[in-house]
């Protein structure tokens, strides 16, 4: 029976949507060109988040297009646990010649949820092949983002997305994350750092046991969970050393980072370390179709070549064929126009562009990121750092603010103690112009000081 129930966003007709704000009408967009979003009313918006960090090539590229077309005419769907098509074999080539090291061993799903979960349960099967069923635990970070299912949301630690779980998540073990701009414990403390943030991870290891411990996860630069934190120099070298001391298999979440976000193909990279598994997401297929995975070290396939031979694990949509030939068409163009060694050159200009337009505002606290990642921290005060109240909803404000000024920035909170900071990220496609980016920059500049003007 059709039932009225829920969002009427028409008053007076049926709507049948459960939208995360029920009741409120969310902005309907009808048309993507290049970096623009036009909404119903034909209003142009520049996308300074990609979606969410996806749409690396912007929107509306006919060769990607061409490229799933051709392959759901050819052939649409096949059960990746039994048999394989053409292009997921490509695209495995592609992800294992741009992944550094010997990270050559390719699995993919629908998203970096799955993603990670699936890399959870590969570590887990790997300790078993290799004899030692004791090792279960993740050791996450906080604050860190990893997914929305109950194995990530348990890794990570998202309170705002934890917290109604509680009850269903597992008990994995938590050390802080690097934060550059409020210090963590120990250089809050002492006012100096001395990576102690890292060496966290040995104390937390030696407290619940190695024995017990699968793996360490941590994303290169914090997207979601705390606006594009970016780790001091010498962080992960001196994890991989703990990991390798104590041999925890090192998880590279990757997700919103890799495949050139930060101006290399993965942010590793940037930080001369190399994970033990690599989880990637979002870029690899442009958003033209729904795509993730991860990338093991030879190592690891061969613990499971030496053990039973078999990893057991599938979802229906594993390696969906018009999502790898979407994703073989985004990298393939990735590398064709140069468009990670594009980020990075420009990545001076659009960080300068961003600090010259938001640097003298009273309510920007800290401009930080790479690549084409920038996270911006939103301040009550910039002189103390004294965030807003989370009931403040700043974050939000902010980007519906710069909504009505024709940008699309991405809004994310909670990262100081699960529910103060305020944050908003842009992350703009690979292709956006120099004046496209700088119009991005003067537009959020604006938006946030006309918000400023309003408050006081
Ligand atoms: C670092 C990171 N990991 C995992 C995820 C979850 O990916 P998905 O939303 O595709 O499940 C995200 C999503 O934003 C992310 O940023």
């Amino acid at each position: 029976m059709m039932s009225t129930l829920g969002a009427a966003p028409v008053p007076g007709e049926p709507d049948h949507l459960i939208r995360p704000d029920l009741g409120a009408k969310t902005p309907v967009f009808v048309r993507g060109e290049g970096v623009e979003l036009i909404d119903e009313q034909g209003r142009r918006y520049l996308d300074a988040a990609s979606g969410v960090g996806v749409t690396c090539l912007g929107y509306g590229v006919a060769e990607v297009v061409e490229a799933m077309q051709a392959q759901a005419e050819q052939l649409c769907y096949l059960h990746a646990l039994r048999f394989e098509a053409p292009p997921t074999r490509e695209l495995s080539d592609l992800v294992a010649a741009v992944t550094p090291g010997d990270l050559d061993h390719v699995f993919f799903v629908s998203g970096g949820s799955e993603a990670n979960e699936s890399a959870f349960k590969f570590v887990r099967q790997y300790w078993l092949e290799r004899g030692e069923p004791g090792r279960w635990r993740i050791i996450g970070r906080w604050p860190s983002f990893h997914g929305n299912t109950l194995a990530t949301l348990s890794a990570g630690w998202h309170l705002a997305r934890r917290k109604r779980n509680a009850p269903l998540l597992l008990g994995f073990p938590h050390v802080e994350t690097p934060n550059c701009y409020r210090g963590c414990g120990h250089c809050r403390a002492t006012g100096t750092c001395t990576l102690a943030c890292a060496e966290e991870l040995e104390r937390t290891l030696i407290e619940v046991g190695p024995e017990s411990v699968a793996a360490f996860i941590a994303e290169p630069v914090v997207g979601a969970a705390a606006g594009g934190l970016v780790p001091p120099p010498g962080y992960f070298t001196a994890i991989r050393d703990i990991c390798d001391r104590y041999d925890i298999v090192f998880i590279a979440d990757e997700v919103i980072t890799g495949f050139g976000r930060l101006g290399s193909w993965f942010g590793v990279e940037q930080f001369d370390v190399q994970p033990d598994i690599l989880v990637f997401a979002k870029g690899i297929a442009g958003g033209y179709a729904p795509l993730g995975g991860f990338a093991a070290r030879t190592s690891l396939i061969e613990a499971f070549l030496e053990g039973s031979g078999r990893f057991e694990h599938n979802f229906t949509y594993a390696g969906h064929p018009v999502c790898v030939a979407a994703g073989a068409a985004v990298v393939k163009i990735l590398q064709r126009d140069r468009l990670v060694e594009r980020v990075a050159s420009l990545e001076r200009h659009f960080f300068e562009a961003l600090r010259g337009h938001l640097d003298g505002l009273p309510i920007v606290g800290d401009v930080r990121g790479m690549g084409f990642l920038a996270g911006v921290e939103l301040v009550a005060d910039r002189a103390s750092r004294i965030p807003f109240p989370p009931q403040a909803a700043m974050s939000t404000r902010a980007a519906s603010y710069c909504l009505d000024h024709g940008v699309i920035v991405y809004p994310c909170a909670g990262g100081i103690d699960g529910e103060a900071g305020d944050y908003l990220l842009l992350m703009p496609p690979f292709v956006t112009s120099v004046d496209a980016l700088d119009e991005m920059a003067e537009r959020t500049g604006r938006a946030l000081g006309r918000l400023h003007a309003e408050m006081t």
